[in-house]
């Protein structure tokens, strides 16, 4: 790392962070129109990037968007990019949009770019989240789509909540930005309609299986209130315990102190 600037990918190329432009004509800029996927790289090593580099072609695939590189050409400017930005943490988010648009709505040749920032977690202590009742779109792609939860930052902050945890019809699906586990009777429970199939979610469930009951079933909201734990997994935390939603309290953390210490020693090994 020089000048305490960091080095980003664009279209083909690795330029400083402050060359790092796009036109204001980008659908992804005009519209929302693209996608995205974000993983770390811990000590120069990604964690679980082929993980992530499968969930981004599938994203692309759905968003009709072509990715202008072969999948080893991204692995390899992945790990130029990590390289270039010496950080013992650092945070990747690779993003596809829509391209620059004459007309403001049909897609063009798409623009690709990875930003590598330093990344920290935030606090494991526990979240507590406000129920909002949303029904992400295209739930299984990570778009570029996150107005909900955007939009409800000043009913969080007036509750004194980190997050939102989505219901729709009576049933769970997940957070803004992670996925949600109840743990009732030492049985792992994980919705599996309407979400985004998280990498995390996915190394937490194999992990979780190897010492526990798992279900992997569409959850009703009023399972949330008897559960004895309560947890969400995602890139940017790993398996934090969520202590409060809608002001009900959940204080066991038995079987997540657990499946912490399994995840934490698997991503090392991976
Ligand atoms: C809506 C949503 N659900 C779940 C996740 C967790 O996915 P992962 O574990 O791959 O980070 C994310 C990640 O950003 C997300 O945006």
């Amino acid at each position: 790392m020089k000048n305490n600037s960091h080095y980003f990918y664009l279209n083909g190329d690795i330029v400083p962070e402050a060359q790092a432009q796009l036109h204001v004509s980008d659908l992804g800029l005009l519209r929302g129109y693209g996608i995205f996927d974000f993983f770390r790289a811990v000590d120069g090593r990604p964690i679980f990037m082929e993980d992530h580099l499968d969930r981004f072609e599938h994203s692309a695939r759905k968003l009709f968007l072509d990715i202008p590189v072969t999948r080893q050409q991204l692995r390899e400017a992945i790990l130029t990019l990590i390289e270039h930005n010496a950080e013992p943490l650092l945070g990747l988010k690779m993003i596809l949009t829509g391209g620059y648009s004459p007309d403001g709505f049909a897609p063009t040749t798409p623009n690709l770019f990875i930003i590598a920032k330093p990344f920290q977690f935030a606090s494991a202590q526990g979240l507590k989240l406000l129920l909002v009742e949303h029904l992400r779109e295209m739930s299984d792609v990570k778009t570029l789509n996150y107005l909900q939860p955007i939009w409800q930052i000043p009913a969080m902050r007036q509750a004194g909540c980190q997050d939102v945890l989505y219901h729709h019809e009576g049933r769970l699906s997940e957070l803004s930005r992670s996925n949600l586990f109840l743990v009732k009777n030492e049985t792992i429970i994980t919705p599996n309609t309407d979400i985004l199939f998280g990498v995390t979610r996915k190394h937490t469930l194999a992990l979780a299986r190897q010492h526990f009951q798992v279900e992997e079933r569409p959850v009703a909201l009023d399972e949330l209130w008897t559960a004895d734990e309560v947890f969400t997994t995602g890139s940017t935390k790993r398996i934090i315990p969520i202590t409060e939603v809608n002001g009900q309290a959940f204080t066991s953390s038995k079987v997540i102190s657990h499946l912490q210490a399994l995840f934490l020693s698997h991503e090392q090994q991976s």
